[in-house]
């Protein structure tokens, strides 16, 4: 196995050129960033850091958001509601579908598409709507190891265009799933889409859910160890939208992407990956990202389902070791 630290320099090297895809336009604001940065950073549980790239470039989080609110509504919430509300299959639909949910169950197909994250953010509690973002912001503080805050052009910018949102909002009231709050519970959305993250604060909070919870670096608790598992569940089969099956298939490691350009990855009781890099796909998977992971996976046998190569999986499974080192 290669020495990790050369072989994310090589990646970083080899995908730099490569400039197909394009920056996210359908929020106007998300188009002001340099489409050339490009970076890889992996945390491990011990909190060792590999890095290469532009790991200190801001971007606005956007839908990696979901991860993290998700679990936080499974804390207010608890699961039974969370389940009641938001499902947990995946769609094989565009992120921002609006046939699934008029057509099925009449509720959102899982906490990772728009219906079902909209969905999430109505169910997170406070007493009005400032403490509801600060509650946020404070959680996203305990992954991520310092204060965040929000991009307001961002923000402006996606309450201004987010038409599609507005409609699912509008679906999910009518089928009973949030509240009349329509504009206030888009707007919590629309804010943590809008949060400021690098490439290293993502793979904290990678590294954070590959640690059961508990921040790597200051040891802080960012959620209830009892969801991790239902977190990485949900990512291992919905975080990569309509891609989320070739992923799964390629790479196997849960995953979340967002249209900014960055996919987070976890690999449970080792590390979290990030990789940041703008220029996205028609289903809003960043390109380079997709390569570097599939190149990661490859190489460091990093497929949960994977086999030791040298074992026939059908003879002899004593010895399997199902936590392979970075
Ligand atoms: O709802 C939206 O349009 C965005 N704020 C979030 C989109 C996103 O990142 C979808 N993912 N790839």
């Amino acid at each position: 196995m290669p020495d990790l630290p050369e072989f994310i320099q090589y990646l970083y090297e080899e995908y730099r050129s490569l400039d197909s895809g394009s920056l996210a336009s359908y929020i106007p604001e998300l188009t002001k960033v340099n489409p050339n940065w490009f970076a890889i950073s992996i945390i491990t549980k011990e909190g060792e850091v590999f890095e290469v790239g532009d790991i200190s470039e801001n971007f606005t989080i956007q839908s990696i958001s979901k991860v993290f609110v998700f679990g936080m509504a499974l804390e207010d919430c608890g699961r039974q509601i969370l389940l009641e509300k938001i499902g947990v299959e995946p769609t094989g639909d565009p992120f921002n579908s609006v046939i699934r949910l008029d057509e099925n169950s009449k509720r959102p197909d899982n906490p990772m598409v728009n219906a079902g994250a909209i969905a999430t953010a109505g169910l997170i509690k406070g007493s009005n709507p400032t403490d509801k973002l600060n509650r946020m912001l404070d959680m996203f503080r305990r992954y991520i190891g310092h204060d965040v805050y929000i991009d307001a052009p961002v923000f402006m910018s996606e309450r201004a265009t987010g038409h599609r949102n507005r409609a699912l909002a509008n679906l999910l009231l009518n089928f009973g799933i949030i509240d009349r709050n329509i504009e206030e519970i888009l707007d919590l959305y629309f804010q943590q889409c809008s949060i400021v993250v690098n490439c290293h604060d993502l793979a904290v909070m990678a590294a954070t859910l590959a640690n059961r919870g508990i921040n790597p670096i200051n040891q802080d608790k960012a959620i209830e160890p009892c969801y991790v598992r239902d977190i990485l569940s949900v990512m291992y089969t919905c975080g990569m939208y309509n891609y989320a099956g070739e992923w799964a298939y390629k790479v196997g490691i849960p995953a979340k992407s967002g249209v900014s350009g960055g996919i987070i990855a976890v690999i449970p009781d080792r590390a979290g990956i990030a990789v940041y890099s703008p220029l996205i796909d028609h289903r809003g998977n960043s390109i380079r990202g997709i390569k570097v992971f599939e190149a990661l996976s490859e190489e460091f046998q990093l497929h949960l389902l994977d086999f030791p190569l040298e074992q026939c999986p059908f003879l002899d499974i004593s010895h399997r070791d199902p936590i392979r080192r970075l």
